[in-house]
């Protein structure tokens, strides 16, 4: 039930959180958008317990320890901030699987704050709610990185120009059309970035930050051309690309079928390219599947689009 300014009267929620990709291939850190699908699900009451139980309704058999679980260390550091004796019990379905790559943990975490916030009369800024969700974000990836969590919470592309404090600007952008692809290996977020070192070449460094400052300059000015010279990555890309089975050659067969540009979702092992149409993007995804016709792993495609839709709520 809602009220006329749409608050949700009832103690439960129903809430359908996007994937997201982080980086946007030049932007370590710092970019990330949110799709238009798939999403998680999770069904959130609100009870008279303080506390959080997590009730799990897929087989990815993640703890139900809410000090162990993502959905749990967020909703535990909201309730932190709350006086009255309540709680909340979680029914979660992830479709979005983890260690995927396309921001498993932050659908989680970014997911049950603001269905959380919803059953609070939204009394949480939306800074506040990315702080919680942070706090469930970071013992997934052992780092507190908002380039999921931002886009999901927001949807449509977000900058993170800063985590400590929040400065997060949302970036306008024209159509673009995403082919995933998803090889069936867990990479984790963690261990990947162990891969990376903690200094960068100063050249590698310049060319890195022209590339981030053109893209953001071509997603305002809808400069097709200038996003895809801009999707390039010379600082992470070259230490996490051998993580993904014939990576070149599914880049290099995407272009040929009329990409922008992609790179590595995150932190891997998904793959993301862009485009500008639909026939486009299925195009990149029948070449990426002849890329990979002869492997002996699994894998899945899909196409979507970058949704200017965050979370969204269901009552
Ligand atoms: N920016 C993070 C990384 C995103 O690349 O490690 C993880 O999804």
């Amino acid at each position: 039930m809602t009220t006329d300014k749409g608050e949700n009267t009832s103690n439960t929620v129903t809430v359908y959180s996007p994937a997201t990709v982080a980086n946007m291939t030049c932007g370590f850190d710092v970019l990330g958008f949110a799709l238009d699908g798939p999403f998680d699900k999770m069904v959130i009451t609100k009870t008279e317990r303080k506390g959080v139980e997590i009730i799990n309704k897929d087989d990815y058999n993640l703890p139900t320890k809410p000090e162990d679980n993502i959905i749990g260390v967020a909703l535990l550091s909201m309730l932190k901030q709350v006086d009255e004796e309540i709680g909340f019990k979680v029914e979660s379905t992830k479709i979005i699987k983890p260690g995927s790559g396309i921001g498993s943990s932050a659908a989680s975490a970014a997911g049950a704050v603001v269905g959380a916030n919803n059953l609070l009369n939204n009394r949480f800024s939306q800074d506040e709610l990315m702080e919680f969700a942070l706090d469930g974000e970071e013992i997934a990836s052992k780092s507190r990185h908002a380039d999921n969590v931002a886009p999901c919470l927001y949807g449509g592309i977000s900058l993170i120009r800063s985590v400590e404090p929040i400065d997060v600007v949302r970036i306008p952008a024209p159509i673009l059309h995403v082919t995933i692809v998803h090889p069936q290996i867990e990479v984790k977020t963690s261990e990947s970035r162990k891969l990376l070192g903690d200094t960068v070449p100063l050249k590698d460094a310049v060319t890195q930050w022209g590339n981030v400052g053109s893209l953001i300059a071509g997603l305002y000015t809808s400069n097709y051309d200038l996003i895809g010279r801009s999707l390039v990555d010379v600082v992470v890309e070259p230490f996490r690309k051998k993580l993904i089975p014939m990576f070149d050659e599914i880049k290099a067969a995407s272009m040929i079928a009329g990409s922008l540009g992609g790179g590595i979702s995150g932190s891997g092992p998904s793959v993301f390219m862009l485009s500008k149409d639909a026939v486009t993007a299925k195009k990149i995804e029948s070449a990426i599947k002849e890329v990979y016709k002869n492997v002996d792993f699994e894998f899945n495609t899909h196409t979507t689009t970058i949704s200017n839709q965050g979370v969204k709520l269901e009552y």
